[in-house]
């Protein structure tokens, strides 16, 4: 898909579809105003959001069609609701067999936060996780051009190409999760990791497992030893071109386990497919530093990936064992397949090692949150409330929910062991909040965030503006957070 920016008049765009946005109320105002105004009061169109009416040979027009997209209550309208709309927009004109869309913003959306918003929300749409569906037809239907139509007032490249920078990371972070675990292994993902980086001028290195035996990276080990699949440790780091102005040093943390069978405490068969995204964390970790090293933020980040194959086997790991970490710090495995948790201290102690000062992990960890926040919000835990809404007003600005859940002193209670420093469950009640206190016990006073994205990484149906599959979530956010340090 090609995208730029249509300096032109209204009147004079020839695209196939000429797209505007229309809010509950009012019908806009200008081009085709009567026909539009038909629309709103036979109530065929009442800009409900992503709502879409589709008029042809418009009036006035050399568009061959003047699209209608739905942007809801106009005090409620904001960049996030525009990149859904325009990524809904490119869907269905894509299923209608529509190559070529105008879109024009009328003031106030006209600034660079909107043009950004719209480009990335079409290259997120134009994304089909169809790759391994061999129809020859599947390729019949496709945009050949987006373009946002822009006066002298508003409307930069700069703008263009964030939202193609931050679109092309979520794509190749869904990519990766989307992808099968025969096809993705902990090799493989760290392959492509290293290609990324070298791609984008990031420095990579991956500890193999000698050398995180060396290290004493016990939990993590313990969990990748059923496994045929080796484990890997991905580190990727950028290092901003001038000297940094404080010590900061962002610590990006994400699961990495390419499939999850639960191990010996073995998952039930019903959707345990499911289990290939459960590398998101990882996933967009490396996508977050794949746009950082284009945006190029003033803040030192490195990003760490533990990642392994989850697999029960006569090498695997019992429920009972104990486990050193690379902490020093013991665990009593009680169930093989709260794995995620186990993996990630190793990683966030390595991280405290290189000498990150502020860390962020991202994690499908729990069923729990799934039941607690559907696939809606990300559930954020954290040892830092400063750290905390400095997190959430970026994740505000990029339209990735996320909800705080507590992390009062009586749930660690819930992990102690009989026989090690601690277990790595807490029983049924308020999973997701053990969860995130088993880690915490790892960071100890080092300001860091938990997300637990088992819910937001995944969409079970599609939506309008997004194909089925992962989504990518949490990626925004980290580079915003790093732009915005
Ligand atoms: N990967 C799963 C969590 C998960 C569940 C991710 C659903 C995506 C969708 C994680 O490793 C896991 O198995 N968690 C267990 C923990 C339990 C054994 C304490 C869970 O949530 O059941
Ligand atoms: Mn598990
Ligand atoms: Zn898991």
């Amino acid at each position: 898909m090609d995208i730029k920016l249509e300096p032109k008049k209204l009147a004079d765009v020839e695209s196939d579809a000429l797209v505007i946005v229309g809010f509950e109320g009012t019908p806009p105002e200008g081009a085709s105003a009567d026909q539009i105004k038909e629309l709103y009061d036979s109530g065929e169109f009442s800009g409900k959001a992503l709502e879409i009416a589709i008029l042809h040979r418009p009036a006035a027009l050399k568009a061959k069609r003047l699209v209608l997209g739905g942007g809801g209550k106009p005090e409620k309208f904001n960049a996030a609701e525009l990149r859904k709309l325009t990524g809904a927009v490119v869907r269905a004109l894509k299923s209608k067999g529509v190559h070529s869309i105008t879109l024009a913003l009328d003031e106030p959306l006209r600034s660079d936060d909107f043009v950004a918003s719209a480009v990335e929300g079409a290259i997120l749409a134009d994304i089909e996780n169809d790759r391994y569906k061999t129809d020859p037809k599947k390729n019949e239907k496709w945009i050949e051009s987006f373009s946002v139509l822009v006066d002298q007032k508003a409307g930069s490249q700069a703008a263009v190409d964030r939202g193609r920078i931050l679109a092309e990371a979520q794509n190749f972070t869904r990519d990766l999760a989307n992808q099968p675990a025969n096809v993705l292994t902990p090799t493989v993902l760290a392959q492509r990791a290293r290609e990324m980086a070298s791609e984008f001028g990031l420095e990579c290195e991956i500890l193999d497992q000698d050398r995180m035996r060396q290290l004493g990276m016990g939990a993590l080990l313990g969990v990748a030893q059923g496994s045929a699949e080796p484990p890997a440790l991905i580190v990727i780091r950028y290092t901003p071109a001038s000297a940094p102005t404080s010590k900061d040093h962002l610590g990006l943390v994400g699961k990495g386990v390419t499939f999850d069978t639960g191990g010996i405490s073995i998952k039930p068969s019903d959707g345990m497919e499911k289990m290939r995204y459960d590398m998101a964390g990882g996933a967009a970790v490396l996508g977050a530093m794949r746009a950082i090293a284009q945006i190029k933020p003033a803040i030192p980040v490195t990003a760490l990936v533990p990642t392994i194959e989850n697999m029960p086997g006569s090498k695997a790991q019992r429920p009972g064992d104990i486990v050193t970490s690379l902490s020093g710090k013991t665990v009593e495995v009680l169930n093989t397949d709260a794995e995620g948790r186990l993996i990630l201290i190793d990683a966030l102690t390595y991280a405290q090692r290189l000498g990150c000062t502020h860390l962020v992990d991202a994690a499908t960890l729990t069923g729990a949150i799934v039941v607690a926040l559907g696939s809606v919000n990300i559930g954020a835990f954290t040892n830092n409330e400063a750290f905390l809404q400095k997190f959430l007003t970026a994740a505000k600005t990029e339209g990735e929910k996320t909800w705080q859940l507590p992390m009062d002193d009586e749930y660690k209670e819930l992990l102690k062991s009989n026989f090690a420093d601690l277990q790595n469950i807490g029983g049924r009640a308020g999973g997701s909040i053990t969860a995130a206190w088993f880690i915490r016990d790892f960071v100890d006073e080092t300001p860091w965030i938990h997300l637990d994205i088992a819910g937001a990484a995944w969409l079970d149906d599609a939506k309008p503006y997004m194909a089925k599959g992962a989504t990518g979530v949490g990626l925004r956010t980290f580079v915003r957070l790093a732009e915005t340090w």
